[in-house]
């Protein structure tokens, strides 16, 4: 099958740094199986961490890195997918720049994300030109590589109906050269931290995938369980009440789970060896995740080499959209 007859698949992640259980379970075990079926684009995209991290900008660069890292360490393969920044394709902040000529400032103002992230984000000024335009530079983002779907949470939607929008009107406006981006939700487990409420790397909750076993052992032993179970002689209900539980769900095969649950019930088993059994299972799955990730670590080279080349694959793409947009420009039909 020739690349053409694949479609085509743009996400990105700001980077954030160190990525968790979160992240791998809801992103980059969906993005990895998605290398499989369409041609893959995924950004690093640091221009968007500029928005609200334009105070601390010496960050970006090592989360960056360690971002890379953890995505590589997953699975996701260089040579099936195309990685790499942002800010190495210039390209972007071109897109980003005509874009911005088409979009009404209303429909940026209408984005719930906006004020909810400078609610959110109190300590930071947030009323800036860059942040409320921050869906223009993603539909840019998207674009630019003829994305056809685009695998993100809930929580992006609103973004990709902006960027549906924006394409509708340069579509409309200059000449029908965009196919509308669809966003793809994945089904995602919910995923606990370790105090039972979302894993999230600002709640101080969260379990790495470069914490080493024993860092594993230490989180998961201090994990909540059934908070209604005090003692060893109370019977639990793993199944409604415990936080630790949805975690052995993930990491447990079925025939173990049935044992602890009739066993927490009939409150013939504590918490501490159910953990004990919980963390060993994680660092089993997670062994070939760390393994990846020493070895790429120790060799930054490689991982130079993959963002470089793969800046180049995405340059090419991006170069050969911009000139088709400039030409509907220049060359529009009256209408
Ligand atoms: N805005 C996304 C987030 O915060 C990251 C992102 C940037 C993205 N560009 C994108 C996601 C393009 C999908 C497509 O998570």
């Amino acid at each position: 099958m020739s690349k053409q007859a694949k479609q085509r698949i743009l996400s990105g992640m700001r980077p954030t740094g160190k990525l968790h259980l979160g992240h791998l379970h809801g992103v980059l075990e969906n993005w990895k199986r998605l290398q499989d079926k369409y041609e893959c684009f995924f950004l690093v995209a640091d221009w968007h961490a500029l928005t609200t991290s334009y105070e601390r900008p010496q960050e970006i660069p090592s989360n960056k890195d360690e971002m890379v890292l953890d995505w590589l360490a997953a699975g996701i393969d260089p040579d099936r997918a195309t990685l790499f920044v942002q800010s190495e394709v210039k390209e972007h902040a071109e897109l980003h720049l005509m874009l911005s000529m088409i979009t009404p400032v209303s429909w940026l103002e209408r984005n719930p994300t906006y004020k909810e992230q400078q609610q959110h984000l109190k300590e930071k000024e947030l009323a800036t030109f860059g942040f409320l335009g921050y869906p223009v530079l993603q539909a840019a983002d998207i674009l630019l590589y003829k994305g056809h779907k685009v695998p993100v949470g809930v929580d992006q939607l609103p973004h990709i109906e902006l960027a549906r929008e924006i394409t509708r009107r340069f579509n409309y406006l200059y000449k029908d050269i965009f196919s509308v981006p669809e966003a793809l939700l994945a089904e995602v487990p919910k995923l606990p931290g370790l105090d039972g409420r979302k894993m999230s790397k600002s709640y101080g909750n969260s379990i790495f995938l470069s914490d080493p076993p024993d860092v594993v052992r230490k989180k998961i032993s201090a994990m909540i369980t059934d908070v209604e179970r005090p003692r060893m002689g109370d019977p639990g209900d793993p199944e409604n009440r415990c936080i630790a539980f949805k975690l052995h769900r993930l990491y447990l095969p079925a025939e173990q789970l049935e044992v602890i649950v009739s066993e927490c019930k009939a409150a013939k088993r504590g918490c501490a060896a159910c953990k004990k059994e919980l963390a060993e299972a994680i660092i089993r799955k997670m062994d070939p995740i760390w393994q990846r990730r020493k070895a790429l670590a120790a060799d930054p080279g490689k991982v130079k080499a993959i963002l470089a080349d793969g800046a180049n694959r995405a340059r090419k793409v991006a170069q050969s959209t911009m000139a088709q947009v400039w030409s509907a420009l220049w060359n529009r039909n009256a209408k």
